[in-house]
């Protein structure tokens, strides 16, 4: 079971919305650097291990910082996410750029970051040769196909576009020694949200087991494995996180006296459960059910509408009022599936009532878009000290038009 409570109390949240009215997003910087802390320390038995948080989760250049500072590395997937990593202040080897159907001009960025190179296909090895020089380090993404079930979010490997198969790795290895390339390692993601401990434990055995394979093989040694991110998080209440001690000693007994350093990717573990959407009921509406119609919508978080996904919500100030009605949670999109809850009971909910949308730290604001010219939120910081950051201020109008060239009408 996961309590799901609040960093902040109600005063401090109307005082922070008189000067920044909502829907915002807002983050809690002392969670966030705690659980950063004990992830680190978890695994602190490997000598090399570094988590490399992925960005596309929260592409806030100072939640870089704040991982930077507790000694993570970035997660980049698009030249705009190395250029704000980049921003951040990670750089070289803290930087893992694991992309894929890559312009050269990302792959350019890449290596002039110094960043490690991870190639999703056998043929971008040329591709990264031709147009950016070869690196010293080189990543392959290892796609298990049938031998791995893979899960709800990600599906099944062998229908994922990502990644190269065994035999390919074995192939691609060689071609990069052949190349001159000497230093080597290895990824796979192969889970999104997965709250069983035991799947990463073997995802680490796949990989350790590949790199004892292709080392005898080829005469080369690896330096690191990447078993990816995707470790869950507890969005019902009734789930619990992920036992990191567990995954931990599992993955510590099969290292045995290996020196490889151990990698991760995590993004929804490391910032999702301190994220918070702010929201104001402004409408209720009753037809054939009841609504409440509030003032974020799914451009400010899409994960309920487009995977049906439960985000817990509560209604402040009324966390220990009676769940006495039924409602639709809807925001303004004109797009049926703009909805946080679903037929869910809730206390009597009025017009002004502050809602407090959970677990939206990670693929939360970061997927946000701008259709039915919705314009995204602001982020806040929510600081140790409990004053209020904002780092990211809302969309304008004027940023909307920015593209277009009125003049020419
Ligand atoms: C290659 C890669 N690494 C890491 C992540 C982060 O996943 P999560 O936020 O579930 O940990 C993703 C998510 O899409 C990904 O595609």
């Amino acid at each position: 079971m996961t309590k799901k409570t609040l960093p902040f109390t109600k005063t401090q949240i109307k005082k922070i919305i008189k000067s920044y009215p909502t829907p915002f997003h807002v983050y809690d910087e002392k969670a966030i650097r705690k659980n950063a802390r004990n992830l680190l320390k978890t695994f602190s038995w490997n000598k090399g291990f570094k988590e490399f948080f992925a960005v596309k989760a929260c592409p806030n250049p100072y939640i870089l910082k704040i991982l930077k500072e507790e000694g993570f590395g970035a997660d980049c997937s698009s030249l705009p996410e190395l250029l704000l990593a980049e921003k951040a202040g990670i750089l070289g080897e803290n930087i893992m750029f694991s992309s894929n159907e890559t312009p050269a001009r990302e792959y350019k960025k890449a290596m002039e970051l110094g960043a490690i190179i991870n190639l999703d296909d056998i043929t971008h090895l040329k591709y990264l040769e031709k147009n950016a020089g070869l690196p010293k380090l080189i990543c392959f993404r290892y796609n298990p196909g049938p031998l791995r079930k893979g899960n709800a979010i990600i599906g099944k490997p062998e229908e994922a576009k990502y990644g190269l198969t065994r035999e390919q790795l074995f192939k691609a290895y060689k071609m990069a020694k052949e190349k001159g390339i000497k230093r080597f390692g290895i990824h796979t993601m192969v889970a999104s949200n997965e709250l069983n401990p035991d799947y990463f434990v073997e995802t680490a055995g796949m990989l350790l087991g590949l790199t004892i394979e292709i080392s005898k093989l080829l005469g080369i040694n690896f330096e690191f494995i990447n078993i990816g991110g995707g470790i869950g998080i507890p969005y019902m209440p009734d789930q619990t996180a992920v036992n990191l001690n567990k995954v931990s000693n599992g993955i510590k007994k099969l290292f045995k006296k290996s020196k490889v350093k151990l990698f991760m990717e995590n993004g929804r573990m490391i910032t999702g459960p301190y994220g918070y959407l702010v929201t104001t009921a402004i409408h209720k509406k009753d037809i054939y059910k009841k609504y409440i119609g509030v003032d974020a919508c799914m451009a400010n978080l899409m994960r309920p509408g487009m995977y049906g996904a439960y985000h817990h919500i509560t209604v402040l100030g009324k966390e220990k009022a009676q769940n006495s009605q039924t409602y639709d949670i809807v925001g303004s999109l004109c797009e049926n599936n703009d909805k946080f809850a679903i037929d869910r009971k809730f206390p009597k909910i009025e017009i002004g009532d502050i809602l407090i949308i959970h677990d939206t730290g990670a693929h939360g604001f970061a997927m946000g878009f701008n259709y039915n010219g919705k314009l995204r939120s602001a982020e806040l910081l929510f600081k140790p000290n409990g004053k209020v950051e904002q780092i990211r201020r809302a969309e304008t109008v004027e940023d909307y038009f920015q593209t277009l060239d009125f003049s020419k009408l």
